[in-house]
């Protein structure tokens, strides 16, 4: 045992014994009055095993399960003894604002605390790029612009601008990072993914350390979540929650680094993936979970199941008492129900009662979990600290954000030098569905699961904003989606174009990655005009436009920007050199997929690809 831990566990030993003798360190009084796991000057290890000792096998199956809020009121959590809440994609109270959320969340605290014991709820959600669930966050670029900005200094501060805003509204515990290596762009997660190789999700698996701060009692601090273990960016085809085949030579060389990375960084939880590893669910695998992850990678947090994660254990609807037995026996510490949360429960405990599930288990998932409940100061502060939300969606803030739009641009085409536009008695054309909507722009995970279109669904600047307020004297910017007016009066066109948002398996595109009819009669339209075409894709992968090239003097990936839009018209105009490396191979064809760097094929653009201006 390491000599720290060694000094740690001699002084927890002896703090026990003095004040259990009474004889030390507190007032006999207080220390008869009050719990020794409610003393914050207790060593966690000591306040765990004093509360563990007082909890029914109840309290500590509650303690293992999660629940959607809406499945369950403040009272039914609390009479379930529910361990956590969460709130899925888009799942928001009304209003959908910091307050409205610190209410919830409070409350469901307050009837936790009530309880015998008191154990605080940890409530969790999905801030996968931002607190995207909430309306006025800042809404940073998916994880597939940053991977392209290659600045892990910035995603750190990143996280910790996403932690600050998630803690603002009691949400101290998030989902994220997702560290998957999306290997077939056909996969609906790809722009979850910070790239190709293990090398991207590795070195932006510092967001962790800005997410979690110096303290996960920081009041800006939260949890974080290394997601989703392990395959799911491998899957066959880039079906979403497919079958991984491959060998585990290749699991540990493409797919295990960036966990290890989490763990190397102190992660608080990890994820499970939905996914199979040559045909049998992760979330079934106990050489993955216990042996892989707690044993090898000395995992010492808590292991959370994906959404109904356990139900697809034996390919059937629903969960069975084997399904929850193994998943639990796996390594599972805490499971997202989300919905038929007593029935987890009842399952559960009868499993124990039965001798299918050891106490020992129940315990080790326990200890894990509250470890990380008093690490997070949620005894002392089980409330939402509301003084940060003065900061919420705050132009400091969005200056973050901005600036990691900037730098995620990749410049993959500068024919003519069409690039930079100038600012001065220009004559600029924009058109495209992409232009002027801060839905398509931000993409799936933000405001609802799936994400939507429309001009203004959050607050922020579109691409079309940035056009506009960076012209300078002289210029006249106009807009048509549909590119109608244009002609050759203009000194150059602005298309913007791509995908709309999705989320999951509802972003699988087996059938290919070319741009869709609106794109394609828009790009030819502005081609007929013999004006200068500079196309802009916003997109959660690479497209397929090597049809389109030849047409384009200038192209710019700006993938899924956020709610700070004008930071790719500040590349546009120059105001940013663009510093952007690809992360993801840009194929020549859909065909070619899955391509990857080193797998010998002919690119469109290779990985690490990427342009800047020639200063003159
Ligand atoms: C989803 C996703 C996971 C997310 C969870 C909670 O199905 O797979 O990434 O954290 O459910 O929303």
């Amino acid at each position: 045992m390491p000599l720290l831990r060694a000094k740690r566990s001699l002084r927890a030993t002896v703090f026990a014994t003095l004040l259990l003798s009474g004889t030390a360190l507190a007032p006999a009084a207080s220390a008869a009055a009050t719990p020794l796991y409610k003393n914050p000057h207790a060593p966690v290890s000591v306040r765990v095993q004093d509360l563990m000792a007082r909890m029914t096998l109840d309290d500590k199956i509650g303690q293992m399960t999660e629940a959607e809020r809406q499945a369950a009121t403040p009272a039914q959590s609390a009479t379930a003894r529910l361990g956590s809440i969460l709130s899925g994609g888009g799942s928001t109270p009304t209003p959908n604002t910091p307050q409205g959320w610190a209410d919830m969340v409070d409350a469901y605290q307050r009837a936790a605390t009530s309880t015998g014991l008191g154990i605080p709820i940890v409530y969790g959600a999905d801030t996968v790029h931002g607190h995207n669930n909430v309306y006025g966050a800042t809404v940073f670029p998916h994880n597939i612009g940053l991977g392209a900005a290659n600045d892990p200094r910035l995603v750190e501060k990143i996280g910790a601008v996403t932690a600050s805003e998630a803690a603002a509204t009691g949400v101290k515990w998030g989902f994220a990072p997702c560290l998957c290596v999306a290997r077939d762009d056909r996969w609906g997660r790809t722009y979850e993914s910070f790239g190709e190789i293990p090398r991207n999700a590795v070195a932006n698996s510092v967001i962790i350390e800005g997410m979690q701060g110096r303290s996960l009692a920081d009041r800006t601090s939260i949890m974080a979540t290394a997601k989703h273990f392990i395959g799911d960016g491998g899957t066959t085809g880039g079906v979403d929650q497919g079958d991984t085949q491959i060998s585990l030579e290749e699991l540990r060389r493409i797919h295990l680094p960036p966990f290890r990375a989490a763990v190397e960084h102190g992660v608080g939880s990890v994820m499970i993936s939905f996914n199979s590893w040559n045909g049998v669910k992760d979330h079934g695998n106990k050489f993955l979970i216990t042996d892989l992850l707690k044993g090898e990678l000395h995992f010492g947090g808590y292991v959370i199941s994906d959404w109904d994660g356990i139900n697809q254990i034996d390919g059937q609807p629903g969960f069975t008492a084997a399904e929850v037995s193994q998943a639990v026996n796996a390594g599972i510490d805490m499971v997202m129900v989300p919905y038929d949360y007593q029935k987890f429960i009842d399952t559960l405990r009868a499993e124990v009662q039965n001798g299918h599930v050891p106490m020992s288990r129940i315990d080790d998932a326990n200890r894990r979990i509250l470890t990380k409940k008093f690490q997070l100061g949620l005894f002392e502060h089980p409330y939402t600290d509301r003084s940060q939300q003065k900061d919420f969606g705050s132009a400091a803030h969005r200056a973050v954000a901005r600036q990691a739009v900037r730098e995620s641009q990749v410049l993959l085409k500068n024919s003519h030098g069409v690039l930079p536009l100038a600012k001065k008695d220009n004559k600029i054309f924009v058109a495209g569905k992409n232009a002027n909507d801060m839905g398509n722009q931000a993409g799936g995970w933000t405001l609802t699961w799936q994400g939507q279109s429309g001009e203004r669904v959050i607050p922020g600047t579109t691409i079309l904003d940035g056009i506009r307020s960076g012209a300078g004297k002289g210029t006249e910017v106009t807009y048509d989606r549909a590119g109608d007016g244009i002609d050759a009066s203009y000194e150059v066109a602005v298309a913007v174009v791509g995908e709309t948002p999705y989320a999951e398996g509802q972003g699988d595109r087996p059938g290919g990655l070319g741009l869709d009819a609106e794109d394609v009669a828009l790009l030819g339209k502005l081609k007929a005009s013999g004006v200068p075409l500079v196309v802009v894709t916003v997109s959660g992968r690479p497209l397929d436009i090597a049809a389109e090239l030849p047409s384009i003097d200038g192209l710019v990936a700006a993938w899924l920007p956020g709610s700070e839009g004008a930071g790719v018209a500040d590349v546009l105009y120059g105001d940013y050199n663009p510093t952007g490396r690809l992360s993801f191979t840009w194929p020549r064809s859909s065909a070619q997929e899955p391509i990857n760097v080193g797998d010998g094929q002919q690119a469109l653009f290779p990985y690490g690809y990427g342009l800047s201006y020639r200063r003159h």
